[in-house]
């Protein structure tokens, strides 16, 4: 292809064959595969293998024990999760759904991981939260509705240890970059953004994995 549409045309279809590349670089077995397809059916959109396996290596790059998720869904972020923290770590992860969260843990269970290593909460997220303990966590995982996502932050920063790790899924809805997209999830992306990025005892990074995982060790 010639001219500047063409040479963009390339780059988009560059950029495409390497997204796909880094999605496709850790293959996913058949528990994490069910879990995908069960989620599909609800309808809830799970994390993609790029960005667990991000979630799985942030946890195992902190030996996470204490982690908390916002938003299980059918299970597939908290597989890659358990996957990634210490053998004795706990998953405590909030749903609103507990049709999503009892498909959750029968993928949970099909892993091995036993109810040693899960507290499922069924509830708000804005209203469990308060209710967890000041510094008590290594990881939190923000993946519920992304309008909401600006809220959580302070709880989650709350949470953390010192060193610990806030991560929030959306953060690359493409409509970010349109200025003219100004649909509430959109600005809610935005907001987070600027809120991690500004916020002094946060050390972030914006990681182009899957919807855009936003992520920052807590320092102090
Ligand atoms: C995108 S899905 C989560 C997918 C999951 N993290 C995964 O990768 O498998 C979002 C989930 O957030 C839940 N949710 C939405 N609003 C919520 C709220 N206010 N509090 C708690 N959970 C909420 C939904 O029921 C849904 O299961």
């Amino acid at each position: 292809m010639t001219g500047p549409d063409g040479v963009a045309a390339q780059d988009a279809a560059d950029l495409g064959a390497l997204r796909d590349h880094v999605e496709a670089y850790l293959a996913e077995d058949d528990v994490l595969l069910g879990a995908r397809a069960r989620s599909a059916q609800l309808g809830c959109v799970p994390v993609g293998a790029g960005a667990g396996a991000g979630l799985r290596f942030l946890a195992a790059a902190i030996g996470a024990r204490a982690v908390v998720e916002i938003g299980t869904g059918v299970g597939v972020s908290g597989l890659w999760l358990l996957r990634g923290m210490t053998a004795d770590g706990v998953l405590t992860s909030i749903d609103v759904d507990p049709e999503h969260q009892r498909l959750a843990r029968m993928s949970f269970t099909a892993a091995g991981h036993g109810p040693s290593r899960l507290r499922l909460i069924n509830g708000m997220g804005l209203e469990v939260l308060p209710r967890l303990t000041d510094g008590a966590y290594d990881l939190v995982f923000v993946d519920a509705a992304p309008a909401d996502h600006p809220r959580y932050l302070d709880e989650a920063v709350r949470l953390l240890r010192p060193g610990g790790i806030v991560a929030l899924d959306g953060a690359l809805t493409p409509s970010v970059v349109d200025q003219s997209a100004v649909d509430p999830g959109t600005l809610a992306a935005r907001e987070v953004a600027r809120q991690v990025r500004e916020d002094d005892r946060l050390v972030p990074v914006l990681l182009p994995l899957g919807d855009g995982l936003l992520a920052a060790v807590k320092i102090g």
